[in-house]
């Protein structure tokens, strides 16, 4: 397979964009997105922002003002795919194919999902109160939206590397049954990208409330940024860049030589007043040009309308020829073709746990223990030949979980004893 190398990542449309969505996925998304060899899938993830806001005005506001923002940053739709989750119906088709190979068990131990339970708990009331379906579904939705477009590559925050993890799960558990149709994909955490801190010196956020706002008027941006909570230093004194949250916002905008010249102004005892000012220019000189081009879309809803159907278009001319294929390999066929059984495993297999051998794109082979129902129970570290690793499974299912040392380990969450207990059965089998 010669394919470029697909990064993918979808965003959701709950909130307005701010200046610490800009500096950590934005920018350096967009300047990614101008690599050569590449191709790269942004998507407004709308579907899941249900799961968050019930709000709908709120929701539809927050697609058009995320769509603008990345189209004004300077994304280029012709150059890459950038649509809208629910435009694309397949999204939720797959998402059904995907739900039926999915253990429940794996789903429990979803961080989001177990913190809802964990904090049930705590309140001492009913384990699942208030936690939709939605919640509970939540990874297997965004397994969908990445395997649909077989995704090599999935920039996300560290918070996310769980998902990923699911949604290999999910595509190697589809390929074990049914063939082999999906990539398996995998996060991409980039720690070079920093994390603004806000008003308040923590990471900007929206549940702080301590935002600088991206596209707001001039003048409240102006005014948030004079905000920035600074110490009682008086002008003349020399100040600290050290835990300095403005110099930090500072450094994110100014190219070296410029921060340089704001390091030596702190030593030099700039004025506050004077420190926000010129942050504020800074800011402005990067964001104005962006400004204009994110009010006139914002005023013109029906051209925001039109690229994302461009977007949906071309992205359905993959995923609509792929579905067909995954429902075919499930048994979901017309009824005039004749009946195959190519790739089916059988029932009778499906109630044992099972090893599964694979390669990544790192070019090692894995293998790792699945239980019945299809939830991750032990991976393995990767081994330069299948042989090896085949070695390693033989040595697990003649001697047991303690012979491997290193070279197995069991799921997070998972007991050992239940990972014996599979050996076991499948030994006994
Ligand atoms: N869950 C992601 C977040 O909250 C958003 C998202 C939805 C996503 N689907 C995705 C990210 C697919 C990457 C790939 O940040």
């Amino acid at each position: 397979m010669s394919q470029p190398v697909r990064f993918l990542t979808g965003i959701t449309t709950t909130g307005t964009p701010h200046l610490g969505n800009y500096v950590g996925a934005i920018r350096p998304t967009v300047q990614a997105s101008r690599r050569a060899g590449i191709e790269n899938f942004y998507f407004l993830a709308d579907y899941h922002a249900l799961i968050k806001c019930d709000e709908p005005s709120r929701i539809q506001r927050s697609t058009l003002e995320i769509a603008a923002c990345w189209l004004a940053a300077g994304l280029d739709p012709e150059h890459v795919y950038f649509y809208r989750q629910s435009d694309i119906p397949e999204i939720p088709e797959l998402t059904w194919l995907l739900t039926c190979v999915t253990g429940k068990g794996l789903l429990n131990r979803a961080h989001a999902y177990k913190a809802a339970v964990d904090k049930n708990n705590a309140a001492g009331v009913d384990p699942d109160a208030d936690v939709t379906a939605g919640l509970f579904m939540y990874p297997v939705l965004m397994a969908a939206d990445i395997v649909l477009f077989n995704a090599h590559k999935v920039p996300v925050g560290r918070d996310q590397v769980q998902h990923l993890e699911m949604a290999r799960d999910m595509a190697a558990s589809f390929n074990h049954l049914y063939g082999e149709h999906f990539t398996l994909p995998e996060a991409q955490v980039d720690e070079q990208v920093s994390t603004l801190p806000g008003l308040d010196g923590r990471k900007m956020s929206k549940s702080y409330d301590n935002v600088i706002a991206l596209f707001g008027p001039r003048e409240q941006v102006r005014k948030q940024i004079f905000s920035i909570v600074t110490d009682s230093r008086a002008p003349g004194e020399p100040k600290a860049v050290e835990g300095s949250a403005l110099f930090q916002i500072y450094q994110a905008f100014a190219d070296a030589q410029e921060t340089e010249a704001m390091r030596k102004a702190y030593a030099d005892g700039i004025a506050w007043a004077d420190a926000k000012q010129v942050l504020f220019e800074r800011i402005d000189r990067e964001v104005a040009p962006m400004r204009a081009r994110y009010d006139a879309l914002v005023a013109d809803p029906a051209e925001l309308e039109r690229i994302l159907q461009r977007g949906a278009q071309k992205a359905r001319a993959i995923a609509t020829p792929f579905i067909g294929r995954l429902r075919h390999a499930v048994g979901l066929r017309n009824l005039s073709a004749q009946a195959a059984s190519t790739g089916n495993k059988g029932k009778g297999k499906a109630s044992l746990p099972a090893f599964k051998q694979f390669r990544e794109s790192d070019g090692l082979h894995y293998f790792k223990l699945v239980d019945a129902a299809g939830a991750l129970l032990l991976h393995s570290q990767g081994f330069q030949s299948p042989q090896e690793a085949g070695r390693v499974v033989a040595r697990l299912r003649q001697e047991g979980l303690d012979a491997v040392g290193d070279a197995a380990r069991c799921a997070p969450g998972v007991d050992p004893a239940a990972v014996r207990e599979a050996l076991a059965l499948l030994a006994a089998a």
